[in-house]
């Protein structure tokens, strides 16, 4: 690739959030003036869509690090109880056929469909997702995106002061899920945590609600009056105004902040088209004290 083509380049595709970034590389080891570009456009626009990079695990593993630590995946029926950096969202089994709709791992991935940020019910909430669109779809199967900061920002200030100070118990299961298999009991009594509801940006001071499928309850308030108030908020984050979708072209990485934006999977023909996503995701530091500094760049 020429010096000229690859220069790096950042191009908002959303009048609140969201850029796609051109001229990079990311399959090969990155210089540190991209990589505080992409550090810089990621804190600055939440969702970044990055064009014809041909990951495999390895190379898809290597430039996540840039972000920092990776979480290793939950043993559960989407991953075949084989935790790993990589989790693989798919209707296809490891022989490449298409999963019935009432396999295991099927039903668990139907949760993607619900708005949520990646891993809200652990102690150490995730700093970002990259989602790598290994096989996709002809048509549908868009992930959706919006911003809790966007959403924040439009939000009636009169309303917001209470906000401040409330804390959000996030379980990975639904009390009324108590029989889901998916995850044992030992899993959903260390993945109930709490963060607090809203949360700010430390490199641009930017606040946001942090809310979601795994939001539960709120610290201190009748259960379904939080209900309520969580369900609200996240109705407020997703209106149409807030949200991106995005079409999944093979090869395409998305970035997301999961400390702001939240996401979710639409559905697709799974009895007719294969897709194949795989996802890491970089763990952020003990609630919003985190990623004050640039990580030092992994070399491959
Ligand atoms: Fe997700």
């Amino acid at each position: 690739m020429s010096a000229v083509l690859n220069r790096l380049s950042i191009k908002p595709l959303h009048p609140l959030f969201v850029a796609e970034v051109t001229g990079i590389d990311l399959t090969v080891p990155v210089s540190r003036d991209d990589m505080r570009a992409i550090w810089d456009a990621f804190n600055q626009y939440e969702v970044l869509v990055v064009r014809d990079q041909p990951f495999n695990d390895d190379t898809q593993i290597a430039f996540s690090r840039n972000f920092g630590p990776l979480e290793t995946m939950e043993a559960h029926p989407a991953n075949n109880f084989k935790p790993g950096h990589i989790a693989i969202m798919t209707n296809l089994d490891a022989q490449g056929n298409l999963l019935s709709p009432d396999d295991p791992g099927m039903l668990h991935r139907l949760r993607n469909e619900a708005w949520h940020t990646d891993s809200s019910f652990k102690p150490i909430a995730a700093l970002c997702s990259m989602l790598s669109g290994r096989i996709v779809p002809p048509v549908d199967g868009n992930t959706d995106f919006a911003s809790g900061r966007a959403a924040y920002a439009a939000y009636p200030e009169a309303q917001k002061a209470a906000f401040d100070s409330m804390t959000v118990v996030h379980r990975v299961a639904k009390p009324e899920e108590e029989d889901d298999p998916a995850y044992n009991e030992e899993q959903k009594k260390r993945l109930t945590v709490t963060h607090p509801l809203i949360r700010t940006n430390p490199a641009n001071g930017r606040k946001n609600f942090y809310a979601g499928a795994h939001a539960q309850e709120i610290v201190g308030m009748p259960r379904a009056e939080a209900r309520r108030l969580l369900h609200e908020i996240t109705e407020f984050c997703t209106q149409p105004r807030f949200i991106y979708s995005h079409p999944w072209r093979q090869h395409d990485l998305v970035i997301w902040d999961n400390r702001s934006a939240l996401h979710r999977a639409t559905t697709f023909d799974k009895t007719q088209y294969r897709r194949k996503m795989h996802r890491t995701t970089v763990a952020g530091a003990a609630q919003d004290s985190h990623f004050a500094t640039l990580p030092q760049p992994h070399v491959a």
